[in-house]
């Protein structure tokens, strides 16, 4: 579906709406060259008054937030409305979460990361998930999310998450937004790590004032 996006915004829930069923989807931003951050070292220099309303539109639909560590670190998540998982090796809980409240922040981390019971410690024993040895195995991260009744997830990076969402077959859904940019210079791609390669079927396309928003489904899963 092809949609030119005026005005009238009251339809995007509907465009985004998901399948009613267990689902994880990343949003992503990037400009015309493919940077996913800008001057500040951040996305936040890069994206736009569109994008940003249908990023917190998909955040209102997630039932739980999942993000890497280093995302969090540099962007400086403040502690939302939303549950947040933190997805890191090391078990370092991210200093803007630290004083989160009791419940709010989950973290998905591996048996051998350093920081593990400092992690119990701050975020408390149920709250921490060890799912691996040395990867965290993300499937089971999904499958442990629905059985504490995060149906819906949201991804929002960073880069070397996203990657590795699409590597063990996690992401249902990627929503990429291009902004109508170029900044050249050294920035990080949307996906960061070793190659993939996973196939994409677009569903939606919009676009205002050359903006393009896109809904691509990760691999054969049947549309929303
Ligand atoms: N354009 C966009 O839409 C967008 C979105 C998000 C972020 N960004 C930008 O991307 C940059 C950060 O990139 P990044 O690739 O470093 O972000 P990232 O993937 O969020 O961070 C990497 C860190 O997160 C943890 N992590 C990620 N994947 C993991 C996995 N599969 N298993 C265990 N831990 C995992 C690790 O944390 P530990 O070190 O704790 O082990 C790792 O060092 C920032 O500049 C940010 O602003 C852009």
């Amino acid at each position: 579906m092809r949609v030119l996006l005026g005005e009238d915004t009251t339809h995007l829930p509907q465009l985004y709406a998901v399948p009613d069923q267990p689902w994880l989807r990343v949003n992503m931003v990037s400009t015309v060259d493919g940077a996913a951050t800008g001057d500040d070292g951040t996305s936040r220099s890069i994206n736009n008054g569109v994008d940003k309303m249908v990023f917190d539109l998909i955040r209102d639909l997630a039932d739980a937030l999942v993000v890497g560590a280093g995302t969090i670190r540099i962007e400086g998540y403040a502690v939302g409305r939303k549950p947040l998982v933190v997805v890191s090796r090391s078990g370092s809980v991210p200093p803007t979460q630290r004083e989160a409240a009791s419940g709010k922040v989950l973290m998905a981390t591996v048996a051998t990361a350093p920081y593990l019971d400092e992690a119990r410690e701050i975020l408390g024993k149920d709250q921490v998930l060890v799912l691996g040895s040395h990867r965290v195995d993300l499937a089971r991260l999904k499958d442990e999310l629905v059985l504490r009744g995060f149906r819906h997830l949201l991804s929002e990076g960073g880069p070397h998450l996203l990657r590795d969402l699409l590597d063990q077959g996690v992401a249902d859904e990627l929503d990429a937004t291009l902004v109508p940019r170029i900044v050249s210079g050294s920035h990080p791609r949307i996906t960061d790590g070793p190659p993939v390669d996973v196939p994409l079927r677009l569903t939606t396309l919009i676009e205002q004032d050359g903006t393009l928003l896109a809904r691509w489904l990760v691999g054969e899963k049947p549309s929303g």
